[in-house]
């Protein structure tokens, strides 16, 4: 299959896509809270028919595809075979005959024009390579009086699931090379004007964007955070850059485990975290 964002197809079919199908369980608990509020942003209704963008492992398509019902349809789409295959695993175990589940890039992906009441993503709307490109393509699928929502990342600064980890890495290591902040990945979509402006480009209106906290908890320690740290996200980046050495690495997670102690609770890790909340109408 030919891709306009090929690297995103290949990266996130690589062995980071494993690590998220791995430790799928841990993370659909970290991001269960920021899944509750992408429902309640995009409310959908029993009927509806939605598309779940950067589906992933599936867990927003299951959650969806509860409430659009016997009557209603969820079409997830994803870059990545190997996450889909997962999450076709998953929905056919779930028995969803609600479900399609779509290996396409969804900037490009001629879907049925009109075709959906609702679009949604949870964090699989920020890899573009021509986001303005994707999002008219995406408004195009969408009904009139349906609205598109979704959640990206607020600034990393106010992240500490992601700036303990790179400062360990930094800390440790020095700095990597300066990176464009605004580049394909999990930061793209940090800065509301920014992202407002694609949308309004795309021919999106009454554009609404705001940023929220939550929780990210789980049960576990500040130990199996590190763990994580050290398979996906900001501090495996420094570390590849700058060729870190076993060492080096077994440093960076007692580092990374060290700082996240504050954040344990009785039950488990929670872990304060800023989000950002789109809506619009096409
Ligand atoms: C951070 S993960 C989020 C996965 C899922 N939404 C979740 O919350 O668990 C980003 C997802 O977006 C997908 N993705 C990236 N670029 C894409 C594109 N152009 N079209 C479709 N999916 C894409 C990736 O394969 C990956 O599954």
């Amino acid at each position: 299959m030919q891709h306009t964002n090929a690297d995103q197809a290949e990266y996130w079919n690589s062995d980071t896509g494993q690590v998220w199908i791995d430790y799928e369980a841990y993370l659909d608990a970290v991001m269960n809270g920021i899944l509750a509020r992408l429902l309640k942003h995009a409310n959908p209704e029993p009927g509806h028919c939605i598309l779940d963008v950067g589906c992933g492992t599936g867990a927003s398509v299951l959650a969806f595809a509860d409430v659009a019902g016997a009557r209603g349809h969820v079409t997830g789409v994803d870059i990545s075979p190997k996450l889909l295959s997962r999450a076709r695993t998953r929905t056919a175990e779930a028995g969803h005959m609600n479900v399609t589940l779509l290996n396409a890039d969804a900037q490009t992906e001629p879907f049925a024009i009109q075709g959906f009441d609702r679009i949604v993503s949870r964090f699989g709307v920020m890899f573009f390579s021509d986001p303005t490109a994707a999002f008219s393509n995406l408004r195009k699928a969408l009904k009139h009086g349906g609205r598109i929502a979704f959640i990206s990342w607020a600034a990393v600064n106010n992240n500490p699931w992601f700036f303990i980890p790179r400062d360990a890495a930094i800390a440790r290591l020095g700095k990597p090379a300066p990176a464009d902040p605004m580049a394909p990945g999990p930061f793209a979509f940090q800065d509301l004007n920014h992202v407002s402006k694609i949308m309004t480009d795309a021919g999106f209106r009454n554009v609404e964007a705001k940023e929220e906290h939550v929780d990210l908890s789980v049960a576990g320690s500040a130990r199996d955070i590190a763990a994580l740290a050290m398979k996906i996200g900001a501090a495996v980046r420094v570390m590849k850059e700058l060729s870190a050495s076993h060492e080096d690495a077994a440093a960076i997670e007692g580092a990374i485990a060290d700082a996240f102690m504050p954040y344990q609770a009785s039950d488990g890790m929670t872990v304060p975290a800023r989000i950002n909340v789109f809506s619009a109408e096409p």
